[in-house]
């Protein structure tokens, strides 16, 4: 055949497909979420989530170390409370003495130089599941839970978190953090804004890991409808205007359309969280001998980065930084 181009010629060998490579990502662009559960030497498999463990505070520090060792990015702490801890006003998120604030007053004490965020929502401390607090109808206020988010940030940032991260889609709370974090002096604690948190049924390992599953309902009240594109764009010029210094969409691979959207748009750095649901597939089909779990994951990651993601919050993050 005579040919003008051959394509191929740059797919030859090894060395040249390396040469030409349009994305790479490092175990510094991995962003870890962590579960914290109260005790000692507790390194709890979670049966959601096979691979993945709840930490007390002193094995969350060990476990965080290891992850820095492999020269992660970050981690993301999340609380494990018991039902009996749980009431209608998610009133443990604001407790000085809970073992999420012990793991991330420890972390930092011990590594400062890791990057620490912790997740701002009601739902792990609310008996019913929902991100905010409710009116007689069941509706979630959102004023009145922006205040709330804004003491828990307060409170985290002065156990020494780098992002204070709000997942819940309240409108209006990232300028209600910021403007609480600066009136007390906390200039250099960021926002790790959840811009597009579409209202999805990836996050079930997560609920059953905290269950947080809402009793009555859904979340379609504030987390986005998947079937919209557009309004994730108003959302990131909101969290952008409002001064939040990271934005991330979530999920990630069925949403990469999002992140390249918005990152095509905005100045600020564009994560996205590859959450629960998406995590948990690769592990099952992997057990069932569909696929090759570590192939299927580092595919994922680099697509995920491919879009335009600058960092990427996944439960893999450790076998992703060993496979790099
Ligand atoms: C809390 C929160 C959730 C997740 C992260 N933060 C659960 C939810 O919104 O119901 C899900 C993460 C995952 O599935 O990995 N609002």
């Amino acid at each position: 055949m005579e040919l003008q181009r051959r394509p191929r010629r740059n797919r030859f060998s090894p060395a040249r497909r390396e040469l030409i490579r349009e994305t790479r990502f490092s175990p510094s662009q991995l962003i870890a979420p962590l579960f914290i559960v109260p005790g000692e030497k507790r390194k709890d498999p979670l049966s959601s989530l096979p691979g993945v463990f709840a930490f007390s505070p002193d094995m969350a520090v060990i476990e965080c170390e290891e992850l820095l060792n492999l020269g992660i990015g970050g981690v993301d702490l999340f609380p494990i409370l018991s039902a009996h801890e749980k009431d209608p006003r998610g009133s443990k998120a604001l407790d000085r003495f809970s073992p999420l604030a012990k793991a991330t007053e420890e972390i930092k004490k011990n590594l400062p130089e890791l990057t620490l965020m912790v997740d701002l929502a009601l739902d792990p401390y609310t008996n019913h599941g929902h991100d905010g607090l409710l009116d007689p109808r069941g509706f979630v206020l959102n004023d009145e839970t922006v205040e709330k988010l804004t003491e828990m940030a307060i409170l985290y940032a002065e156990l020494g978190v780098d992002y204070v991260a709000p997942s819940d889609m309240m409108d209006g709370r990232v300028g209600a953090i910021r403007r609480a974090l600066d009136q007390q002096g906390h200039l250099n604690v960021g926002i790790l804004a959840y811009t597009a948190k579409y209202a999805s049924a990836l996050y079930g390992p997560f609920r059953n890991t905290l269950d947080s599953a809402v009793k009555n309902g859904d979340k379609k009240g504030y987390h986005m409808d998947f079937c919209n594109a557009k309004e994730a764009l108003l959302e990131a010029y909101l969290d952008e205007q409002e001064g939040a210094d990271l934005l991330l969409v979530k999920p990630a691979l069925p949403y990469l359309d999002i992140i390249y959207r918005i990152q095509e748009k905005t100045p600020l750095p564009v994560g996205a969280y590859h959450v629960s649901g998406e995590y948990a597939m690769l592990k099952a089909a992997a057990e069932k001998g569909y696929l090759v779990y570590e192939k299927a994951l580092l595919e994922t990651l680099t697509a995920i980065f491919r879009a335009g993601a600058s960092f990427c919050l996944t439960y893999a993050a450790k076998e992703a930084a060993k496979l790099l």
